[in-house]
């Protein structure tokens, strides 16, 4: 799917610009016509000679003094497609800023081509507030990414923001460069429901939304239609159809109104609501000895059991060990389970990030490392995307 294709592999400057070497001859074993550029700090790491010899073509090293007139413009055009790799901390948020002062931001944002960034860099570096905020950025603008993984890194380091490997990223570009995907219409769930015991007062759980609606707004990015019911508050992509609810049985009401190609329940929904909510705000001094409670339907079962079944993917919050999210799946009758132990640093409610794992309907496992909720979404939606086709 690469046959033909043009690629400009900008190169920037992390320990990691060796492995670009090999990313371009595998680029070229693809059928892509390789044009290297370089930022000046990646001559530090790999010789622009090396490129030179794998693909034959003298690498763009320079904004000024070679022989382009304009070198920036002249790639961003006759391009199909850029990867950075390694992309650094540096050029990212240059990119993100609409800084282009280098050869490789001015060309990035002269560019209309699909962009991928492979980024590599230290785990602090990747976990920096001001990275997060690009990456955001980026991510919103439609640039697309892959990796980093979590493994060895300079220095004998070891955590999350090891540069993808050249096959993936291969394997990435290829995504990209193939037909669009098909598109499909998405139901999300997202937030925890607040159940009443007066108008004043419910009963909810910590669940804030942002999981559900990352993968709402990645969906609609990618052209999918999308229905989020919601509790949470929280801003989205300007296609996605929001439906705001507050209770399980409201919530229920709306995901019956809906007939989707894929359902995705991330919502935290109450298993039981108050009985009998008074109507009036219950003054203190009557004093409440127990609430009575009852049991409230169960969403994500009513889904799994409809004649015209959507794809499913489960949510399971769970505080202890993957067997029983492993027992959930294959008693709901997910197709996907997701996975996470709220109790961990930077894993479930509020948090930016997500640690999950995926658990198929066999009851295979997969492990994510620790990610971005923006990119937990982008790759459950990589999975959803290929299982739904492949059962077309
Ligand atoms: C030994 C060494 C390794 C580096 N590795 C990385 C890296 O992996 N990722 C990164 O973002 N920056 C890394 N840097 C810092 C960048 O080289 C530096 O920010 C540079 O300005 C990036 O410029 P560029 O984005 O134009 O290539 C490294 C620096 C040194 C000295």
């Amino acid at each position: 799917m690469l046959t033909g294709k043009r690629v400009v592999l900008a190169v920037t400057g992390g320990v990691a610009a060796y492995k670009s070497a090999y990313l371009a001859r595998r680029l070229l074993e693809a059928g892509a016509e390789v044009e290297v550029a370089m930022s000046d700090a990646a001559r530090n790491f790999i010789g622009a000679q090396t490129f030179a010899a794998i693909t034959g073509k003298t690498p763009v090293i320079d904004l000024f003094g070679q022989d382009l007139v304009s070198p920036h413009t002249e790639l961003a055009r006759w391009a199909d497609v850029v990867v950075v790799a390694p992309a650094t901390a540096s050029t990212l948020g240059k990119v993100a800023h609409g800084i282009s002062d280098d050869l490789i931001s001015a060309l990035l944002l002269a560019t209309t081509k699909p962009v991928l960034f492979a980024p590599a860099m230290h785990t602090e570096m990747w976990e920096h507030p001001a990275t997060r905020e690009n990456i955001e950025k980026l991510r919103s603008f439609g640039y697309h990414f892959v990796g980093p993984e979590e493994g060895g890194l300079a220095g004998g380091d070891v955590g999350i923001g090891r540069v993808a490997e050249p096959e993936s990223i291969v394997e990435e570009l290829k995504r990209l460069m193939g037909a669009p995907e098909e598109p499909l219409e998405i139901l999300v769930t997202a937030g925890g429901t607040r159940e009443p015991l007066d108008p004043v007062r419910y009963l909810g759980n910590r669940s804030t939304g942002k999981m559900g609606h990352a993968i709402a707004d990645e969906a609609a990015r990618r052209g999918h239609s999308v229905v989020l019911v919601t509790t949470s508050g929280l801003q989205t992509h300007p296609a996605v159809e929001v439906v705001r609810v507050e209770t399980a049985m409201e919530m229920k009401e709306a995901v019956d109104g809906v007939s989707p190609d894929v359902a995705v329940m991330t919502a935290a929904v109450a298993d039981f609501r108050p009985a009998d909510p008074s109507e009036e705000k219950l003054p203190r001094e009557d004093g409440l000895d127990s609430v009575e409670l009852v049991p409230n339907p169960d969403i994500l079962a009513s889904v799994v059991a409809r004649e015209d079944r959507p794809y499913v993917v489960g949510f399971a919050a769970e505080t202890g060990s993957v067997d029983r999210a492993i027992e959930k799946a294959l008693k709901k009758g997910v197709d996907l389970m997701v996975y996470n132990d709220v109790t961990k640093p930077g894993s479930g409610f509020g948090t930016d990030t997500n640690e999950v794992t995926l658990i198929d309907a066999s009851g295979e496992v997969e492990a994510w490392p620790q990610m971005p909720k923006t990119e937990v979404a982008a790759r459950l939606l990589d999975r959803i995307v290929a299982d739904v086709a492949s059962r077309r």
